[in-house]
């Protein structure tokens, strides 16, 4: 089973390679190069993979879930300029996959249960467009 909780937050970045000239910069990421930056209301959802306890009927205690998600997510980022106030971003361009897997590698810290996991996160940058991270298959 998976359950699964939103957040939003609103930041700000711009997606330039530092490996790239300008000209490329430019061609590759059109708009979203400019280093003044813009903004978007991202949206993620994360999804928690699990069995519900015998005795709660809960996978994962959803206060805690939501506490998380606002600790390591909404705090540092909402209202940030990406590229500038928020690791890795200063050297790790901030396109949706990197800000997704970024997210991933901060929650999965967070997750030690036996019972549940880390499933899935799913970043939105704008309404119609989103990135999927997920825990690879167990073998
Ligand atoms: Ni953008």
């Amino acid at each position: 089973m998976l359950i699964t909780r939103k957040a939003e937050f609103s930041a700000s970045h711009f997606c330039r390679a530092v490996s790239l000239s300008d000209d490329e910069n430019q061609a590759l990421f059109g708009e979203e190069a400019h280093p003044g930056g813009h903004g978007h209301n991202f949206v993620v959802e994360v999804s928690v993979e699990g069995e519900p306890d015998p005795i709660t009927g809960m996978i994962v205690d959803l206060k805690d879930l939501k506490d998380i998600l606002e600790r390591v997510i909404v705090g540092p980022m909402d209202h940030r300029f990406l590229n500038y106030e928020v690791e890795p971003f200063g050297k790790v361009v901030p396109t949706t996959a990197n800000i997704a897997l970024e997210i991933w590698r901060r929650l999965e810290k967070q997750f030690h249960s036996a019972r549940f996991r880390l499933a899935r996160v799913r970043l939105f940058e704008t309404p119609d467009l989103y990135v999927d991270v997920v825990q690879p298959a167990q073998i």
